[in-house]
């Protein structure tokens, strides 16, 4: 075995290791109501077999509660299978685009909540990546010393800001959260090699209009949406950036396709998994696949696949997991974490969702009623002000 100091990917990363960032505590909190592929057909001209052809996506959730309810059910369940109290914790990243809240952030809501009182609450958004950056923002903070434990989330409740009026990302995209609690370790394990990156000549991509001040004063109704969205360009940039960053991160930790034990991408489409897997040369045998349940939930997908890959005896002691995606910016990265002893949690947590007493259609409903796609907020929501200098994408 290479020691960490042999490995040049690393040394860049930081140069006087001391410590690693151990996995001890992980759990998720998905809501219980779920869209099917036929509850969107009844308001938009799609189908089952379209969605599920195209995506590999049959359902996803859409929640009753806010985002930052979903995480807090999440960090609970990760504190109690650490075997950690929220006083414990030094640091709470909150990976996610959809805030409660511009001001005050959203990780002082969850810290709140989990009684934190000791931890500093930051929010990270670099949309579906979000979690995969804060995870290895916390792996550095505490290899640096700075803090010795810490909380990533990640969370989205994109159900609020979609644009029920387009086919194009209605169908995409689902509600779900996910945390993991990272804790100073001298045993090599957690996250030890990342690429980060931005392909931001193809910000244009993927825009979700509505959010955010450019909008402010301008009639735009908040939570009224239109999506600036090429997903035939996204896909082919996705898959490309996510192999490279794979291929690259392999060769800094010195390791080979055969050397990953289990790959938990981002789940934005089926297609893109497969496409991915094959220009890495990992079999999809060793690839975690929840698209077809949940649909692409952002900054959620990856650690709700991670939660659940060790729920299903998918990671065992020891195991390396790569971890390769993709989001809005377009933000890409691709991690390696080598697993450490534990694969069970050591303890539960009681703390659940209150219960959902409508259907997922029904809250979607609920939404497109008072949306007015986009009647009211449409100048605001086109402005040319908002059009950047056009770039080759293609
Ligand atoms: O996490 C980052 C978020 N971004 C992504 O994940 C996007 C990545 N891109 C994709 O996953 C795929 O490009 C999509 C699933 C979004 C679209 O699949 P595609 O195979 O690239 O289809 P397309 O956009 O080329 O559209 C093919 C046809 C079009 O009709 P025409 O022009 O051929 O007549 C679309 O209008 O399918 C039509 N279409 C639909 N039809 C039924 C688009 N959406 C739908 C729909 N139902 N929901």
């Amino acid at each position: 075995m290479l020691s960490v100091n042999d490995r040049p990917g690393l040394q860049a990363f930081c140069p006087t290791i001391m410590t690693y960032a151990a996995i001890t505590g992980w759990g998720k909190c998905m809501p219980p109501a779920i869209l099917t592929n036929d509850d969107l057909s009844t308001f938009l001209d799609t189908s089952d077999e379209w969605i599920n052809s195209r995506t590999g996506m049959r359902e996803r959730r859409v929640s009753h509660v806010s985002a930052i309810d979903m995480s807090v059910v999440a960090v609970s369940q990760a504190l109690a299978c650490a075997g950690l109290e929220g006083r414990d914790i030094d640091l709470i990243i909150y990976g996610s685009c959809s805030n409660d809240e511009g001001v005050p952030n959203s990780a002082s809501g969850v810290q709140l909540a989990i009684g934190a009182t000791r931890a500093a609450a930051m929010d990270v958004n670099t949309a579906c990546t979000s979690f995969c950056y804060g995870l290895a923002t916390a792996t550095a903070m505490i290899r640096s010393g700075m803090v010795k434990t810490a909380v990533v989330i990640g969370v989205e409740l994109i159900s609020r800001f979609m644009d029920w009026s387009n086919r194009n990302v209605a169908v995409l995209f689902g509600d779900g959260a996910a945390a993991v609690v990272l804790q100073a370790s001298d045993v090599e394990s957690g996250l030890i090699g990342s690429v980060l990156g931005c392909d931001a000549a193809a910000r244009e991509t993927l825009r979700v209009r509505g959010l955010g001040l450019s909008y402010a004063n301008k009639d735009v109704r908040f939570g009224d949406t239109i999506w600036d969205f090429d997903g035939p360009v996204i896909f082919k940039r996705a898959v490309t950036a996510m192999a490279e960053a794979s291929i690259r991160v392999m060769a800094d930790c010195r390791l080979t396709a055969d050397d990953i034990n289990l790959v938990v991408p981002h789940q934005a489409n089926l297609r893109i998994i497969e496409s991915l897997a094959k220009y890495s040369g990992i079999p999809m045998e060793r690839v975690m696949v929840t698209v077809h349940k949940y649909g692409n939930m952002s900054a959620a997908t990856v650690p709700v696949a991670l939660v659940e890959a060790l729920e299903d005896g998918r990671v065992t002691p020891g195991a390396t997991i790569m971890m390769p995606a993709f989001g809005g910016g377009l933000t890409y990265c691709s991690l390696i974490v080598k697993w450490g002893d534990r694969v069970t949690p050591l303890g539960l947590s009681d703390k659940a969702l209150p219960p959902c007493t409508k259907t997922a259609l029904e809250l979607v409903n609920e939404s497109r009623a008072v949306h007015d796609a986009h009647g009211r907020s449409l100048a605001g929501l086109m402005s040319p002000e908002f059009v950047e200098a056009s770039v080759a994408l293609r």
